[in-house]
């Protein structure tokens, strides 16, 4: 690959201060991570520490009412809630055997602030997470549980203060601290090597998933999906079926309030080529450059721009990127919810809702296999605030309208 590009998007535009930090870590990718030592370690912490494998579940009361089956791929259920801790045990691993004793890192939903965290304490480094002020008020349970966890924890107030804020001030950190301190980013997304590394590490969900399903249902399924925010858990759950040319890859993006001209967290969808946070890619901008503000109900899809190997494979159109807006998915947080008793992320929830407005499109009696990255306990103040009383009374609710 020509040094970290994916197509024309990837690359690695950054101030020569973290040149240095960044050929480090490309070096030590390439001498620690094939070596049994690093994969007995890391394949160890995953099965015995972070729960994998994690189950392939058949949803048994949605296929009935969408006519085709339904199954999650359950990584809400890993330690911590959320996929991001694949990637931030193996960083922190590789960062220790680089000698490194401290990780920096940013959050927007704070599931990759409280997986770095957890790896940091499990390693015996210290942690340093930034998170955008506007995200540290919606998600303040698991601020709580970082700073449980040892983390220190700083509100970022730039700017828009969520994501794309936090991986500035993280950045800025990881200059003056590159000696001792690795970052470990916590999604594809960023200067090369991260995208690739992050993959790599995230690629054990579309492993698991491929023989799982090959196993239960006797055959590759006809679609898979996940929701994209900087595009970690899609990545990893696509990667391994790329060349499986008869199965649909759909990400699905934040279309936000849904409103024409309204905020949105959709770059693939609605924005053009250009350079943030040492990648190309494409963002969301004004005609000159600037980045514009994203949104969506969801924190950890709040980001206006995407990884760049998500760019590359929406431009050669291998992948299809859909849109879910914010009442889409809190509409598929209920059904799931209410049909299957499993309370997902408001970021699974747009892969979901994508699945239930589109059901059309897929066959009968197929089988469709839908990425839970990660669990909705972190949400249930968002949820209840923007539902009121609907999820509390008993028959209120209309599973897949
Ligand atoms: C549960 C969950 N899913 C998805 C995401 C989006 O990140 P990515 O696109 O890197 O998977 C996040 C981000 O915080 C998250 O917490």
């Amino acid at each position: 690959m020509n040094k970290g590009y994916f197509g024309d998007f990837g690359g690695c535009f950054v101030p020569e201060l973290l040149m240095p930090p960044l050929r480090e870590l490309e070096e030590a990718m390439r001498r620690i991570m094939p070596t049994t030592g690093f994969t007995t370690a890391l394949e160890d912490l995953l099965r015995n520490y972070a729960g994998r494998e994690t189950p392939l579940t058949h949803c048994p009361g949605l296929s009935g009412k969408l006519g085709f089956n339904l199954w999650l791929k359950r990584e809400d259920l890993l330690h911590g809630g959320a996929h991001k801790i694949n990637n931030t045990l193996g960083q922190a691993l590789l960062a220790k055997l680089m000698g490194k004793t401290a990780l920096v890192t940013e959050t927007g939903a704070g599931q990759n602030g409280v997986a770095t965290a957890i790896a940091a304490a499990r390693l015996d480094m210290t942690c340093t997470v930034f998170m955008g002020a506007e995200d540290v008020a919606r998600q303040s349970s698991n601020v709580r549980r970082m700073k449980m966890l040892g983390a220190d924890v700083h509100p970022v107030e730039s700017g828009s203060r969520t994501l794309k804020d936090a991986i500035n001030e993280a950045l800025r950190c990881w200059i003056a601290t590159q000696r001792t301190t690795h970052y470990c980013f916590g999604t594809a997304a960023g200067p090369h090597p991260f995208p690739t590394l992050v993959r790599d590490l995230q690629s054990v969900i579309g492993r698991e998933t491929r023989a799982q399903i090959l196993a239960r249902a006797g055959r590759l399924p006809h679609a898979v999906v996940a929701c994209v925010g900087g595009g970690s858990n899609a990545i990893g759950m696509f990667h391994p079926f790329l060349e499986d040319a008869e199965v649909r890859i759909i990400g699905v993006e934040a279309a936000g309030t849904g409103e024409p001209g309204c905020c949105n967290s959709a770059p693939l969808n609605l924005g053009t080529p250009g350079v943030l946070h040492g990648q190309r890619t494409m963002l969301l901008q004004t005609p000159d450059g600037q980045i514009e503000p994203s949104h969506s109900i969801s924190a950890g899809l709040d980001y206006p721009g995407v990884g760049p190997e998500h760019a590359w494979l929406h431009a050669t159109g291998r992948v299809e990127y859909g849109l879910a807006d914010d009442a889409q998915a809190l509409s598929a947080f209920k059904t799931l919810t209410r049909t299957e008793g499993i309370l997902p992320a408001l970021e699974s929830s747009h892969a979901l809702a994508y699945v239930l407005e589109h059901r059309e499109s897929f066959p009968k009696n197929g089988h469709v296999i839908v990425n839970l990255s990660g669990r909705g306990d972190k949400d249930m103040n968002i949820v209840r605030g923007a539902l009121g009383d609907e999820l509390q009374g008993q028959s209120s609710v209309t599973c897949c309208p």
